[in-house]
């Protein structure tokens, strides 16, 4: 590298997750696909998250901004949390730009969750990028984006329900914090305040890629400056023969690594994954018939409960089934969805599980909980036939038998040759994505040539 190479300003972006598992770990991956670029990057934590998490090692620096709660919120609602982190954010975030500015590490840029709206004002203020951070689908926000702009009336009273781009959906398919708004009156406003300010936005990112949602992508990007940059999933998975930082630091979570030895010890394809991500919360009578069907299969089975959830298993289940399921409180997912012995994942359909098993081609059974998980589960089994979405019974559990059906659907049989079969395309597919040239690559590298060509 010669002198004047080594002096040029590296571009530097700050970037801001809201603080929860699901949030962090797309915008941390997206993170170190552009440190690998030669983006510079500093990831702005709340001090909470800071000091409860896994710490760093590798190519991103961490620095903190407050929340208002840097000794963990406890069970604060989420609006006056929501209310306080935007009063003291502002201000934390404005003073970490200006050190880092006067410690001669000045930033170019904030990508920031749209949870937190109030970032691109900052980045404003400053006279600095700003670009949105999607971290669900280009579906999804499009559901959101019409409901905000008074498009999509609530509450829903048609039986089905239309928006451009997306197949007919019926109300159940429709994410629950606008099919059912007063039980989650403060995640109704978080999900379309999203759209606050976004018009400052010069970028708006989507954990996405174009392939998988054309149409929609298509819509949105003529009334907002959205980019499709994903899926966030590091290469090497999607390429084996890629190495880069795996790890997801900052987790919240501690894995138990241990279950990749017993993973080993399985035959190819012969093993259910089932995990609900890091917030729901099962009845205790679904997580019973979970048990139960998974018992009936008689596969092996690999399955996260987190501790907060290990009371609701049934008794002697963890007994009876060890000769055929290990239970962990957390596992390295990734590493677990690119195992050669995993044949389906039972999942809530959460926005980075479905993208993660899409992109490494494992075929999926859907039991969505909340959010925009019936959305992604629609879509998993009608659009991209991926997988099947598991039918709850009229007090909205999802029986035993109705498991063992799923399971076999998609691991046995005729029926689930096409699932199988779109597990490789879609595979295929999201690697070419981020591949260089592919969908999302031009995208980041579009990025990447507006912000060299405003460094100093
Ligand atoms: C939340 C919402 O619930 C989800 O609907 C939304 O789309 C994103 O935010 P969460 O419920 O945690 O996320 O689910 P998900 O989006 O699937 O994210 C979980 C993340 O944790 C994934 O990246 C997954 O790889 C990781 N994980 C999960 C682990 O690393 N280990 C585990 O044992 C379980």
């Amino acid at each position: 590298m010669d002198n004047r190479e080594e002096n040029r300003h590296k571009p530097h972006c700050l970037v801001l997750p809201f603080p929860i598992q699901g949030h962090i770990n797309p915008m941390l991956q997206f993170s170190k696909r552009l440190s690998h670029k030669g983006i510079r990057i500093t990831l702005a934590a709340t001090k909470h998250l800071f000091k409860t998490t896994q710490q760093f090692s590798g190519s991103i620096s961490v620095e903190t901004i407050s929340d208002g709660f840097d000794e963990g919120k406890a069970d604060v609602d989420l609006d006056p949390y929501l209310a306080r982190f935007e009063q003291v954010g502002t201000e934390t975030l404005s003073e970490l730009l200006d050190k880092l500015r006067d410690s001669g590490r000045p930033v170019d840029c904030v990508i920031y969750d749209p949870f937190l709206p109030w970032a691109v004002v900052v980045a404003k203020k400053h006279g600095l990028v700003g670009a949105a951070f999607f971290t669900q689908s280009s579906s999804v926000n499009s559901i959101y984006y019409n409901v905000y702009k008074g498009q999509l009336k609530v509450p829903l009273l048609d039986k089905e329900i239309a928006v451009a781009g997306l197949p007919l959906l019926e109300i159940s398919d429709v994410p629950s914090f606008v099919r059912d708004q007063d039980s989650h009156p403060g995640s109704f406003e978080l999900v379309l305040n999203q759209f606050r300010n976004v018009e400052e936005a010069d970028f708006v990112f989507v954990n996405s890629f174009y392939e998988l949602e054309e149409e929609v992508t298509d819509l949105m990007a003529k009334i907002l400056p959205v980019k499709t940059i994903g899926p966030t999933t590091p290469s090497m998975y999607l390429d084996k023969r890629l190495t880069e930082d795996k790890d997801y630091d900052l987790s919240i979570f501690k894995p138990v690594n241990s279950c990749m030895k017993w993973l080993e010890e399985r035959t190819n394809k012969s093993v259910i994954y089932v995990s609900f991500g890091s917030m729901a919360k099962l009845e205790g009578e679904q997580m019973e018939e979970l048990a139960l069907g998974l018992k009936m299969t008689n596969k092996y089975f690999l399955w996260v409960v987190r501790s907060s959830e290990e009371s609701k298993l049934p008794k002697s289940f963890v007994q009876e089934t060890q000769e055929k399921g290990l239970i962990v409180s957390w596992c390295p997912q990734l590493e677990v969805l690119a195992h050669d012995a995993i044949g389906c994942f039972i999942t809530h359909c959460g926005w980075n599980s479905t993208l993660e098993a899409l992109s490494l081609g494992v075929p999926m059974v859907a039991v969505p909980w909340w959010s925009d998980q019936s959305t992604n589960a629609k879509l998993v089994m009608d659009v991209w036939k991926m997988g099947i979405r598991a039918r709850p019974d009229v007090k909205d559990i999802v029986g035993r038998e109705e498991i063992v059906r799923c399971i076999k659907h998609v691991m046995e049989g005729e029926e689930g040759n096409e699932v199988r079969k779109n597990a490789k395309k879609w595979r295929e597919l999201a690697r070419k994505a981020v591949d260089e040239g592919g969908s999302s690559d031009r995208n980041i590298q579009e990025f990447l040539s507006t912000l060299e060509s405003i460094a100093p």
